[in-house]
């Protein structure tokens, strides 16, 4: 049985105010809480078994290196990856992308190549194709959208080519919060030659993945979007792919043998981890997987829907709200962007802020998407596994006093 008021127990920053407010945290997109489990977890690390992994014989050496390894198998488990090997600690996901532009592009793309991506993608998956293709000459096609926001699949057909070597495309819009059919696009890309990297930055804490089934070749997330800490990010790739791949950074841990001439790689996924690795981070992360392994992701995913679907009906009745993306809650997951009359999103935050309201507002690293739109931010509220329909509640009174404070002819000019 999901009890949320309980689950709310384990969070300790839920138990704040601020501006003498209980805080209502509906920023999660941007970054999740921790429950104190996995504060806890990081701290035992610290106090109790510091090191550094993969070269001490000594005892807290030898423990720490286990479960840093232990939590790479956890993850494989997860996302139901063949093995641990495929299982790369990054730093983001931003990194995870980066990783596979430079690793994997820089080596196998050539002049004329394209990649595609849409229109409705996080900046972490524009910026790197935008930066290989002035070094490589490689084209970036964007798959436009429908007018609810969804993908336009019959148009990705029509631009996925020969030339098409990659698709990389996010699974959940941090955005408009759709969810693409990515087991769709993964096998139409397979189809014309491609591989496809899927975003699953926004996804990942909230629905269940199978790399297996979907046949993804690579899939990257981040820790801090469900429940671990900043810092950690997972490039999951197949192993033939990350076999072929050139390394990042050089350096400790990532060789088998160095030289004064030439250095020999160490085996995957070491290859891509070198110099100390955020261990007190991956530690962290384990304990948030198994935090959601308690709770179960289908349950997760469950809460979110209601939440949403709740959600988007209250603020449906209010006057003046414009929702983007589709106002069905079947097509998205946990994330709602819209804009309140003409006020600015800045001072619709602001305004929520003093009431202890967490949103974001702004251009949400989705500077193309915002411009199709034909705006230049957005607010967004976006929930996880511990917001409630009271906070809802509240976040809709809260838009209330902005109206009212707008009403009041208060509205300054940006
Ligand atoms: C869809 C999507 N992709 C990628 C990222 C980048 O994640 P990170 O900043 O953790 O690297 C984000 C972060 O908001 C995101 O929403």
């Amino acid at each position: 049985m999901y009890n949320v008021y309980r689950i709310r127990e384990d969070f300790p920053i839920l138990k704040t105010t601020i501006n003498g407010k209980p805080l209502i945290y509906l920023d999660n997109s941007a970054t999740t809480q921790k429950p104190a489990v996995v504060i806890d977890t990081i701290c035992e690390y610290y106090k109790q078994y510091n090191a550094n992994i993969h070269r001490s014989v000594h005892y807290l050496g030898v423990k720490a290196t286990e479960i840093y390894e232990k939590v790479r198998g956890d993850i494989a488990k997860f996302i139901n990856a063949p093995n641990s090997n495929c299982i790369v600690f990054t730093k983001g996901a931003t990194e995870s992308i980066n990783l596979v532009a430079y690793g994997w592009g820089r080596k196998f793309l050539k002049e004329g190549d394209e990649i595609l991506i849409t229109l409705m993608e996080h900046h972490s998956n524009i910026v790197p194709w935008q930066m290989l293709s002035i070094e490589k000459g490689i084209k970036i096609k964007f798959v436009p959208l429908n007018d609810d926001g969804s993908l336009n699949l019959t148009a990705f057909k029509e631009l996925l080519t020969e030339r098409t070597k990659l698709v990389s495309i996010t699974h959940v819009s941090n955005v408009l919060g759709i969810i693409n059919p990515i087991k769709e696009i993964i096998d139409t890309s397979h189809k014309a030659g491609a591989i496809v990297l899927i975003d699953g930055a926004q996804s990942v804490p909230s629905i269940p993945i199978d790399v297996q089934n979907l046949d993804a070749d690579f899939l990257v997330f981040s820790a801090h979007k469900m429940l671990g800490p900043t810092g950690i990010g997972i490039l999951y790739g197949k192993e033939d792919l990350l076999e072929e791949m050139d390394p990042l950074l050089g350096g400790g841990d990532m060789i088998k043998k160095v030289t004064k001439d030439y250095s020999v790689w160490a085996d995957i996924p070491y290859k891509f981890e070198g110099g100390t690795q955020n261990i007190a981070g991956v530690i962290g992360f384990g304990k948030a997987i198994e935090y959601l392994n308690n709770l179960g992701l289908e349950h997760i995913y469950k809460h979110e829907k209601t939440l949403v679907s709740y959600t988007l009906k209250r603020l449906l009745n209010i006057d003046g709200i414009k929702i983007y993306g589709p106002t069905t809650e079947n097509l998205r997951l946990n994330i709602i962007s819209f804009n309140y009359k003409d006020i600015h999103p800045h001072d619709v935050a602001t305004i929520l802020d003093r009431e202890g309201i967490a949103i974001r507002a702004g251009h949400q690293c989705a500077q193309p998407l915002h411009s199709y739109l034909g705006i230049s931010a957005s607010c967004r509220a976006s929930f996880y596994l511990y917001n409630t329909e009271e906070e809802v509640d509240k976040f809709i009174e809260a838009l209330e006093k902005v109206n009212m404070v707008f009403k009041n002819g208060n509205r300054r000019t940006i």
